[in-house]
Order: C-alpha cells, then structure tokens, then sequence
C-alpha cells in the first residue's frame, strides 16, 4: 500500500502549487456574473459530435440471469438510435458476460471504478486494464457514493490517469452536495475540476467525459432534478473554469453530461439548450422502457 501512499502524497504536492484546492475559494464569483461572462461562450449543437446516455445500475441486478434480461431489453431498443451513444455500466463481474453475449455494436460497456494501481497485492480490487481487457470502454470515476466511502479528489485523478492509460474513457462525477442562495456551491465545483484535472494533458483531457452529478439531486423523482436553467448555467461555469484552466476551445469542446434523477419525463427539458452531450442515469436505468424514453429524447434533440 505504501506505493498508493506515496503517489497520493506526490499528487497533493503537485496540486498545491498555484492553485488552491484544499481551501475554499473566496469571494466567488456570484452566479450574475457567470451569466454575463459565459454569454458568449456559446456551445453549438454541431459542435457536441456526440450524446451520450450512460447507465449506472450501481449495485443492481442481484443475479446474472437478470442482468442478461435487463440488457436484452436495453440492446433490442437500442437499434433504433443513430445519435446517441449507449454504455451501460453494470457491475464489474456481469461486463465480460454481457460483452461477450452480445453482437450488435450500438452500446459499449463501462466500469463503476477502478483502482489506483495495475496489479498487485489489492485484494477485492479491479484495475482499469483488466476492464479494458474484458471489453470495458469507459469507468466511472468519482460517484458521489464512492467519494461517500472515502474516495478523494486525488484519488480520481490517479484512477483518471490508469483509465487514460489503459485506453478507457473516465467519466469523471463533480458537483456540490447542497446549493446555497450565495453561490458557495461553486466554491465546491471550482476545487473539484482543479484538483482533479490540474496539469492534465489536453490531449487526456479531450478523452474525458465530465458528469455533472449534485448530489442533492441523485437518486430521487423528476421532478427533484436540477432545472433546465441551473443545469445549463452550472455547466457553463464548469467551462468557465476549464476554460482558465487550459484554453477556451478546450472548454467548448468539453463533454460534459449531467446525471442526478433523470427520467424519461424530464428528459427533454433538460437536454434542450443546456448544451450538455447527454446523461448518467442511475435508477431510470433498470427500466429498459424508461432508460429507453431517456434515450430517445436525447436521440431526438440530437437529429433536429
Ligand atoms: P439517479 O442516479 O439517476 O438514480 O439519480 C444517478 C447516479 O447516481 O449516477
């Protein structure tokens, strides 16, 4: 374990060097100001080549029949889609089976993690090499129920950088836990994208995916989500920040989708104009039909 210690240890450092990431950011930016400045930073819709709908069925199905037949009903709908990207993320030991009873191409397969070292002595853990391995094409990194069991910033960044390695696509989770009438929320947002993507690449970063999960918003009904109005200013903001980061083009061409109780009734509010490439789904995603109303609301922005 002292080797993961130590790149920790190493990634801390390196963090702290002109940026602040440990401390809140004082005096934010208020949200009117994110308004004006982000105007002109316009996505447009041809731009974003891809949408994406992404399924996080967690820790779900508890049988590996189940699974098959939950997918089974995922990849017959899924032929209809010409725009957007299926992946379904189950848990790790259905992938090579799913993957493997499967001949379409239309969706690929993800992890829910993966961890900090290649091989080794790490009992229980699986590497972003053996995902890609068994055909994994994507990792979610950085749920808000893996940062709940102790997951840091500088972890993610680690398992982001094995992911790029290994040739997998990160789908990296940010967001606040609770919004607030000041905007300190953003102060939350802004040192998560800054621990996590400081001296990254542009090449690695043009390969990730970023998901924009509050966390207040995971895991309830619709109608709890993050408005359509919120959604597109926060995403903005991400942007805002990637775009002082790295560069403007960087930050417009950013995937960035969002993920936190959508369902095939909110769906299309929330994909229209906020200019993010698509959604996580968590529970939505156990319903072919509902994952499917997802799908297809994203589908049809995308053509129009
Ligand atoms: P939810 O979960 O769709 O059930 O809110 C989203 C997530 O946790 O990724």
């Amino acid at each position: 374990m002292a080797k993961v210690q130590k790149r920790k240890t190493a990634r801390k450092k390196r963090n702290t060097q002109g940026v602040v990431i440990k401390n809140k950011v004082k005096n934010e930016t208020p949200i009117k100001k994110i308004r004006m400045q982000t105007k002109r930073m316009a996505v447009s819709k041809t731009k974003s080549k891809k949408f994406y709908v992404i399924a996080n069925w967690k820790m779900n199905p508890t049988t590996a029949p189940r699974a098959k037949a939950l997918f089974g009903a995922i990849s017959e709908r899924s032929r209809r889609l010409k725009y957007t990207n299926i992946v379904v993320c189950p848990p790790f030991l259905y992938i090579d089976t799913l993957k493997s009873g499967y001949s379409g191409r239309k969706i690929a397969f993800g992890a829910q993690t993966c961890f900090l070292e290649e091989s080794g002595p790490f009992t229980g853990e699986v590497s972003a090499p053996m995902i890609k391995s068994v055909g994994g094409e994507y990792v979610i990194l950085g749920h808000s129920e893996s940062r709940a069991m102790g997951e840091t910033d500088e972890d993610i960044r680690t398992r982001a950088d094995n992911a790029l390695n290994s040739n997998l696509t990160p789908v990296i989770c940010i967001g606040e836990d609770a919004r607030d009438e000041d905007g300190d929320y953003l102060a939350v947002i802004k040192n998560q994208v800054h621990a996590i993507f400081y001296g990254m690449s542009r090449d690695w970063l043009r390969r990730v995916i970023i998901a924009y999960e509050p966390i207040w918003a995971i895991g309830k009904t619709g109608k709890d989500a993050v408005t359509a109005h919120g959604l597109h200013e926060t995403g903005m903001y991400i942007r805002k920040i990637l775009a002082e980061m790295f560069d403007k083009s960087i930050a417009i061409e950013q995937r960035i989708l969002y993920g936190g109780s959508v369902k095939a009734e909110n769906a299309s509010a929330l994909i229209d104009g906020t200019q993010v490439e698509g959604f996580l789904v968590g529970s939505a995603s156990l319903n072919a039909e509902e994952f499917f109303g997802i799908a297809e609301a994203v589908e049809d922005y995308a053509k129009r």
